[in-house]
C-alpha cells in the first residue's frame, strides 16, 4: 500500500514537474529494467555475469574477440526490447512541450523508439561501430555487420571495429557530452530514473544541474549515490513504470 506521505511526495513533485520551465530527464540502465533489459550493478547485473573488463578499452584492444562475444549477447537482447511505460510517459511529456531533452547512459535506443526525439546518448550508442585504425576510422551500421566470425573487421583496412559505445578508460563522446553538460545547466527541474550514480563523469550530470539551481527528483526502487549524498531533493521509490504511471495521473 502506498503511505500518506508518499502519495504527498507524488502531488509535490508532479506540480514540480507541471510548473517546470525546461524540464531534463537523465536516465540510467533502471529505467529499461521493466523492458527485460539488465541492469549493470545488482542481483542480476550485466557485471555478475561478465567481467566489467569486457567494456574497458586496453582489454578490448587485446582480446576484441571476448569483448564482441558479451557485446553481441546484449546487442540481440535490446534488438528485441521494446520501451516501458516509463519511456512511453516520456515521449509524451516531450510531444507536450514540458519536457525538453533527455540526457541518457543507456545505449539501448529504447528512448527513441518509444518516440523521444531530443535525446542525448552520454555513453554513445551500440547502432554504429567505427574501425579503430586512426588512419581509417570507417563508420558502418552495426546492423549490417556479419557477426557470425568475431571480432568483425573493417572492409576497407581490416582492422578490428569497436562499438561507438562509451568503454572505460574512454571519455565520452563529442558533442554529447558537452550537450549533456549544457542542459544540465539550463534546466530548473531534473528528474533521475534509474542510475546507481556511481559512474563519472554521467554522475555528475544532477550534481551540475543542482549547483544551478534545479530541483531533482530521482525515481529508484534503491537509495543511489545521488539520493544518499543529498543531490535528490524528492525520492520517489518504486520500479519506473509505477512511479511514472503515479506522476502522469496526478498531472491530469
Ligand atoms: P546501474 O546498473 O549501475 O544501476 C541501475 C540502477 O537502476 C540502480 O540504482 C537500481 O536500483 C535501479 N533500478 C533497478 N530496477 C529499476 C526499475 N525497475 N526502475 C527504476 N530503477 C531501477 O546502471 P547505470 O547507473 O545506468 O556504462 O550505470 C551507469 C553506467 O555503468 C552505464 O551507462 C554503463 C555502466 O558501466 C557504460 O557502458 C559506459
Ligand atoms: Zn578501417
Amino acid at each position: 500500500m502506498v503511505s500518506e506521505e508518499k502519495i504527498d511526495k507524488f502531488k509535490e513533485a508532479a506540480r514540480i514537474i507541471k510548473s517546470a520551465k525546461y524540464l531534463v530527464v537523465f536516465t540510467g540502465a533502471g529505467i529499461s529494467a521493466e523492458s527485460g533489459v539488465p541492469t549493470f550493478r545488482g542481483d542480476n547485473g550485466i557485471w555478475k555475469k561478465y567481467d566489467s573488463n569486457v567494456l574497458t578499452l586496453s582489454y578490448f584492444i587485446e582480446h576484441p574477440e571476448e569483448s564482441w562475444k558479451a557485446q553481441k549477447e546484449f546487442f540481440d537482447i535490446i534488438l528485441n526490447a521494446n520501451p516501458n511505460y516509463a519511456h512511453i510517459a516520456l515521449a509524451e511529456l516531450e510531444k507536450k512541450g514540458i519536457l525538453k531533452s533527455i540526457v541518457t547512459q543507456n545505449i539501448d535506443n529504447l528512448h527513441q523508439k518509444a518516440g523521444s526525439e531530443n535525446v542525448f546518448e552520454f555513453h554513445g550508442t551500440m547502432k554504429t561501430v567505427t574501425c579503430i585504425n586512426p588512419r581509417c576510422m570507417h563508420k558502418y551500421k552495426t546492423e549490417e555487420l556479419d557477426l557470425t566470425n568475431l571480432p568483425p573487421k573493417c572492409e576497407k583496412c581490416g582492422s578490428v571495429l569497436k562499438t561507438d559505445i562509451c568503454f572505460f578508460e574512454e571519455n565520452p563522446p563529442e558533442p554529447a557530452k558537452s550537450l549533456s553538460f549544457q542542459e544540465a545547466s539550463k534546466t530548473d527541474v531534473m528528474i533521475i530514473v534509474g542510475t546507481s550514480g556511481v559512474v563519472h563523469p554521467a554522475a555528475l550530470l544532477p550534481v551540475t544541474a543542482k549547483e544551478n539551481g534545479a530541483k531533482i527528483i530521482e525515481i529508484n526502487p534503491d537509495s543511489s549515490l545521488l539520493t544518499i549524498y543529498g543531490t535528490t531533493d524528492i525520492f520517489l521509490q518504486g520500479e519506473a513504470g509505477e512511479v511514472m504511471k503515479k506522476i502522469m495521473e496526478e498531472m491530469e
